[in-house]
């Protein structure tokens, strides 16, 4: 594919985005968006701010991410003037590494329940709409992936979930990024395809899968793209 042509299809997405933003986020309220500072979020984060500087951005802030992120995270909101929420689990890492020791080795899922799900089921509760960067490309579990769905918490609340970039190729993600002069997260220099906490972040395994450096292949969602059963 030429230059041209990538240009053409990245800037039709592009207005395909700013089109679902502009009737979501407009003068709506109510909309939160989820960004972990990796290059589809911060994207997202770019475009939304345009159609409304205080959208909420919500960072789950685990405690155990690494420090480029804690630093890329700061840089960014101070620069853009972002309203950004960091969600706190309710232990800290000393305090929960006291109780259970290192769960992240021991029972990852227990992990990211009380430093990821829970803090943001909690949080995204409050709002109607909950914007994500996920994109079907990213993994098999996510190939079926819907533009907008019903998503049911915990509780029984239901958010209108919204993945504009489903369908989005990490070329696209790279060239617009490119092209809007977005800085990215200077890990991806380093050769890191899908970035997360750091204990759990690895260089992809498989070079063919971005994901594969995620908990070393022992689970790929941590759980908070998965919805609360239906109540019996
Ligand atoms: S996940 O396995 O960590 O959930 P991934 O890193 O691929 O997946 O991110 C997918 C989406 O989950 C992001 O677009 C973002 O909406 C949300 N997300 C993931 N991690 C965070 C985080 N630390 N803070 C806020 N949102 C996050
Ligand atoms: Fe814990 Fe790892 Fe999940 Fe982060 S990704 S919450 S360190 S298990």
């Amino acid at each position: 594919m030429s230059t041209v042509e990538i240009n053409s299809e990245v800037n039709a997405k592009l207005e395909h985005v700013r089109a679902t933003l502009a009737r979501e986020i407009k003068g709506k309220g109510d909309v939160c968006l989820t960004c972990s500072f990796q290059a589809e979020d911060v994207l997202l984060t770019k475009l939304g701010i345009a159609l409304d500087p205080g959208v909420p951005i919500l960072f789950l802030d685990t405690g155990y991410h690494f420090k480029e992120t804690y630093e890329y995270r700061d840089r960014i909101a101070r620069e853009w003037g972002l309203n950004l929420i960091n969600l706190l689990p309710e232990k800290t890492v000393a305090e929960q590494e006291a109780e259970f020791g290192l769960l992240y080795q021991t029972a990852p899922d227990r992990c990211c329940g009380l430093r990821k799900v829970e803090p943001l089921f909690k949080a995204v509760a409050n709002y109607r709409v909950w914007l994500t960067g996920l994109r079907r490309e990213q993994a098999k579990s996510r190939a079926a992936l819907e533009e907008s769905a019903m998503f049911a918490l915990p509780g029984g609340k239901q958010v209108l979930k919204l993945a504009p970039l489903a369908e989005w190729t990490t070329r696209d993600v790279w060239y617009a990024c490119e092209q809007l002069s977005i800085p990215l997260l200077p890990l991806y220099e380093r050769g890191y395809s899908s970035i997360g906490c750091e204990p759990c972040t690895t260089l992809p395994l498989d070079p063919n899968d971005p994901r594969s450096g995620r908990w070393a292949g022992r689970k790929v969602e941590c759980g908070i793209h998965i919805q609360a059963a239906p109540a019996q």
